[in-house]
């Protein structure tokens, strides 16, 4: 198993931590005056995704220890296990192929002696078959209609990546077609998604893996209800408007959907990583199998770049490393990350699950308590938004946040001087936020009094600018595939498991044993802790009476 020494001996971790004393204090303008070329020597470029690291806080030494720390690690032998389908997943006993989902037909991956690589292509065949059937409007409704309408009931990994790539590309897809997407058990999710919608036009992708996640049976429920309402009782209309995927059959066919309409994933794709599965149904639907594949293109170039370049030029191992630099050197809490795209709008909330569900964890592979921190808490907006609301604090307030701008060469919709004025933001921001403005500065500009100290900028605050020529399908898949493999750079180094989210059980469990206690007729005996009690009985007062 695993020979490496636990994080804090590792004589990197040491030397970083006493180098880190060293640093602390240097300022962002002093590493730039010292070296009129950083802004062009720290920079990297993969598959077309330009990276700016230099305004980062860091020396030559300290990437140096960084790149150390990834070798002691044994982060190379890491990324090999997972490639080659070992069972990295060591608490599910799963191998982690999501990279496999994006492999060239022509790829050999084998999970127990097996190449998973044709189901993947047969999967995607079917996919396209079928979005090209309903785009092409020859996959009609119960009475015949055309499908116009696609909603994509599903949550966590199957709700987050499918909206926000459908956001992403919202600018490729079919204008003629709506798509929705519901996710809380919250019925005014569901009752929103559908309210002007025809259900005789309306097609239903129940996306689960395991289909039998509650939020997501409970409004596949809402919706064969609403479905069947709508089209006069006719239980024989389900076929026509319903699809699954999952990896689930069984499942599937008891919700009494034609498992010939279901597309199947594997238990080696874990939900945050699913995406570009047949869990991306609906991106393929509204962008097309043409532009799909493009999007699974870009996944695999950056997997491959992940895969093969030297750490020191590997754009994904040069951001794991980074975070960790601030995470657990600088007690930095969280990375904001800031497109400044608007159809990335959901980004943000789509990396929240990727970073946070796989590296929030307090135990080691052996389960032992780790005596660092692990996931900084990621969160965001795109730009230029957030500059009226929340960067105060990252300016002038008085915590560290790291932040990833995100930015492209052009527009995908140009208008006027938008994109020049759009850029000029995000330059500005991340010069602002590493220089600031001193007390000097201030005075000379005409401040005086009280109002210097207000108005000075500290600067040294770090960032990372991620630089593209557009977002394309090609390029979103490149986007999530670096931050996918950044969280992996990250979690092989805390020598945690970012595969499994056991996490999110004990909630659930206890919302089983709650659920009947809220609907029962009779008073139930409660046994939960005080407050826990006295909440049942004021919502059972509240709507009991
Ligand atoms: O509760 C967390 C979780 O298991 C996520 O990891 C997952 O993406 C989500 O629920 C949805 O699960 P499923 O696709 O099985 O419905």
């Amino acid at each position: 198993m695993n020979s490496i020494k636990p994080l804090t001996n590792r004589a990197a971790w040491k030397a970083l931590a006493a180098h880190q004393k060293k640093i602390k204090g240097r300022h962002l303008r002093q590493l730039f005056a010292a070296d009129p070329k950083r802004g062009e020597r720290l920079t990297v470029e993969a598959a077309g995704v330009f990276l700016d690291y230099s305004k980062n806080r860091v020396t030559g030494e300290t990437l140096r220890l960084l790149l150390q720390l990834a070798k002691e690690s044994g982060l190379r032998r890491r990324i090999d296990a997972m490639f080659t389908g070992d069972k990295i997943n060591l608490t599910e006993n799963r191998a982690v192929l999501h990279v496999a989902l994006r492999a060239p037909k022509t790829a050999k991956i084998l999970v127990d002696g097996k190449n998973v690589v044709p189901e993947v292509h047969a999967v995607l065949d079917k996919m396209g078959k079928f979005a090209d059937h309903v785009r092409g409007g020859g996959w009609k409704g119960h009475t015949g209609k055309r499908i116009k309408n696609v909603v994509n009931i599903g949550i966590g990994g199957s709700d987050l990546g499918p909206v926000m790539a459908y956001e992403a590309l919202k600018h490729y897809s079919r204008r003629d077609m709506t798509f929705r997407f519901v996710s809380n058990v919250d019925g005014s999710d569901f009752v929103e998604a559908v309210h002007d919608l025809n259900p005789a036009e309306t097609l239903f992708i129940v996306s689960s893996k395991t289909f039998t996640t509650l939020e997501t049976m409970t409004n596949a429920e809402s919706a064969r209800a609403w479905l069947l309402k709508g089209l006069g009782g006719r239980v024989k209309a389900v076929a026509k408007h319903f699809v699954a995927v999952s990896t689930n059959a069984e499942k599937v066919a008891a919700f009494g959907i034609d498992t010939a309409n279901m597309f199947g994933f594997w238990d080696w794709v874990g939900g945050r990583y699913s995406m570009d599965s047949a869990i991306g149904l609906s991106t393929m639907l509204a962008v097309g199998p043409k532009r799909f594949r493009a999007l699974l293109d870009g996944f695999h170039q950056m997997d491959e770049h992940f895969r093969t370049a030297p750490f020191e030029k590997n754009l994904p191992v040069l951001m794991g490393l980074i975070s960790i630099w601030y995470n657990d050197f600088f007690d930095a809490q969280t990375v904001a990350v800031l497109p400044y795209e608007n159809y990335l709008k959901r980004f943000p909330a789509y990396l929240q699950q990727l970073t946070m569900e796989s590296n929030g964890k307090h135990v080691t592979l052996e389960g032992k308590r780790v005596n660092y921190e692990t996931s900084p808490i990621y969160w965001g907006e795109p730009g230029t938004n957030g500059q009226h609301s929340f960067y105060q604090l990252i300016h002038q307030g008085t915590r560290l946040v790291p932040c990833d701008f995100i930015a492209f060469a052009h527009a995908l919709t140009p208008l006027g001087r938008h994109h020049d004025i759009l850029m000029a933001n995000v330059f500005a921001q991340t010069e602002a936020l590493a220089f600031g403005k001193t007390s000097e500065q201030v005075r000379a500009e005409g401040a005086a009094g009280l109002l210097v100290p207000h108005r000075v900028f500290e600067g040294n605050r770090p960032s990372n600018t991620i630089l593209a020529d557009r977002l394309t399908p090609e390029v979103l898949g490149k986007l999530v595939a670096l931050y996918e493999h950044s969280v992996f750079t990250q979690g092989a180094i805390w020598n945690i498991n970012p595969f499994d989210q056991w996490g999110v059980e004990l909630g659930k469990a206890l919302a089983q044993r709650i659920m009947p206690e809220l609907e029962s007729k009779a008073t139930p005996k409660l046994t939960h802790d005080s407050s826990t009690n006295n909440l049942i009985r004021r919502y059972r007062k509240l709507t009991r009476g």
